[in-house]
């Protein structure tokens, strides 16, 4: 809405290439180390995904690099396949051998490049530079070149050592924020200079040293810059490169650009980068992160289940996600009647404000409350009696090491309140067989089967226990209950199966 009052006074492109970096710079992640094998995986889906160029690697690094970058080149992507190279012959023959389509050479050019690391004059890189893309060019190959740390070198020699390669036939020239300096604003103004002195299409890469990698890239793009350097996952060297989905789904949404990635495949292609890298995204990652289209808040799922739209930006199928309605402590009664709805579990108003208020406590626990238990739940309150005949007033539980597990149960049955204590081999024995010593004299039941399940991992998971009981005269019932403590769910199955057989004499 906003966007267009401001688009007239950008320089938008046509349209913005992604030149995708994940195989090269996204491998730089620390810790990061790909086989041939992973990165042929990695390749192809970057292929089906739609990405312009992929850099696939640095062959002049190691023989690991080369026959990876082999490899891909035999696969005949649609994409074109680039590698890196210093701008040194031997670099260059090294990738040209593996029949690269696409050479990105680049060289140091600020002041602390050209003083401490490479000790060399403007001069001798300007014919460094300008000897490595006639090298380059002479194979027939595309030509990108990168100012290294271009964000950090004095305007005036950047203009120059950019038209130099210039006037050699370079196809891209690159600007490089090496080390994430750049904040929006100066990265709109360093692109806007280089556009009125280059001809070159421009490309922007990015890194997210403050954060700003993704804002800096549409910046410039906002400033004329035709390309973007991106990884998948915002993966790559310390802090990482501008995140792939990240642009991609600005660009097209928000600047209203048409661009050739296949957005539908981007949660797919984020989950295997993240699976072979080992790179977990966090929850909260935009696009692709779990809770990107997941909603608690009761007010925000009572929206979206009306319109989507009122909390959701684009729809998930857009970029290959699944809204998610997640229940814990915000959650209103709209989402758990919608999930119910959707598991086709009918209830009636007291079973859905038993299930509501064990969301609510759960919630209250700091606990989020899983489709299985959300089912749990439902099925306990769908199995229990509308009326019962012995109700539990409370009860204890005495276990450890070298002591006699110990129950004592508080029972109501009709008018009458008992209490009853049991040994058992374990708490959970020693509770049922508090609550048969207490109804003996009501009705003799006996416990015919028993199963525990824990529904959802960890220590404080929800036990579902399912418990068949019978009376003297043969008169079976089933129990079910769902609870975080297992006692609690016995007893309560115990005494639904117990009611049920009374209610049915
Ligand atoms: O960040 C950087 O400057 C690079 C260069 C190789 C372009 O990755
Ligand atoms: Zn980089």
């Amino acid at each position: 809405m906003y966007i267009e009052k401001v688009k007239g006074a950008m320089k938008l492109p046509e349209s913005v290439r992604i030149f995708d970096t994940t195989l090269r710079d996204g491998e730089q992640t620390p810790g990061v180390a790909l086989t041939v094998d992973e990165k042929i995986r990695i390749a192809k889906r970057l292929d089906n995904l739609g990405v312009d160029t992929m850099e696939v690697g640095f062959p002049a690094s190691s023989e690991g690099e080369k026959k990876a970058a082999k490899e891909i080149l035999k696969l005949d992507l649609d994409s074109q396949i680039c590698g890196l190279a210093r701008t040194l012959k031997n670099d260059i023959e090294a990738a040209v051998d593996c029949d690269v389509d696409y050479i990105h050479t680049f060289i140091g050019t600020s002041p602390l490049h050209r003083e401490y690391k490479l000790k060399m004059s403007k001069e001798d890189i300007l014919n460094l530079a300008v000897e490595a893309v006639d090298h380059i060019k002479d194979h027939g190959i595309i030509a990108e070149f990168s100012a290294e740390d271009a964000t950090r070198t004095e305007f005036e020699f950047l203009k120059e050592i950019y038209q130099a390669v210039e006037s050699a036939k370079v196809d891209y020239i690159n600007v490089p924020d090496t080390v994430g300096v750049m904040i929006p604003n100066s990265m709109r103004y360093l692109i806007s200079e280089l556009k009125k002195h280059l001809k070159v299409p421009l490309s922007v890469h990015c890194h997210d040293d403050f954060g700003l990698a993704v804002a800096n890239s549409l910046s410039a793009v906002e400033a004329g810059a035709e390309q973007v350097h991106a990884t998948i996952n915002g993966l790559g060297e310390r802090a990482g490169n501008a995140s792939l989905e990240e642009v991609v789904m600005a660009l097209i949404i928000d600047y209203g650009l048409d661009m050739n990635i296949k957005t539908p495949l981007l949660v797919d292609s984020s989950e295997l980068v993240s699976r072979i890298t080992g790179v977990k995204m966090p929850p909260n990652k935009a696009i692709v992160g779990e809770n990107a289209f997941a909603h608690e808040a009761g007010i925000h799922v009572h929206g979206v289940l009306e319109k989507a739209e009122t909390y959701e930006p684009i729809t998930p199928e857009m970029v290959g996600h699944t809204r998610k309605i997640v229940l814990g402590k915000h959650t209103g009664a709209n989402a758990i009647r919608s999930k119910l709805d959707e598991y086709g579990i009918d209830v009636t108003d007291d079973q859905f404000n038993q299930i509501f208020s064990q969301v609510k406590k759960l919630g209250d626990k700091g606990k989020c409350v899983t489709d299985a238990d959300l089912k749990a739940m439902a099925e306990t309150a769908l199995g229990r009696v509308e009326y019962e005949i012995v109700k539990l007033e409370g009860f204890s539980v005495m276990t450890g090491d070298n002591v006699m597990p110990t129950a004592t149960v508080k029972l109501r049955i009709d008018d009458t309140v008992r209490t009853t204590a049991q040994t058992g081999v374990g708490p959970v024995d020693a509770a049922i067989n508090a609550i048969q010593s207490s109804m003996s004299e009501t009705a003799d039941m006996e416990l015919l089967e028993y199963n525990i399940e824990a529904i959802t991992g960890g220590p404080d998971a929800l036990a579902e226990v399912f418990v068949i009981m019978e009376d003297k005269s043969g008169n079976k019932a089933t129990g079910r209950s769902a609870a975080e403590d297992v006692v609690l769910a016995s007893v309560e199955a115990v005494l639904y199966a117990i009611n049920k057989i009374l209610l049915d004499r």
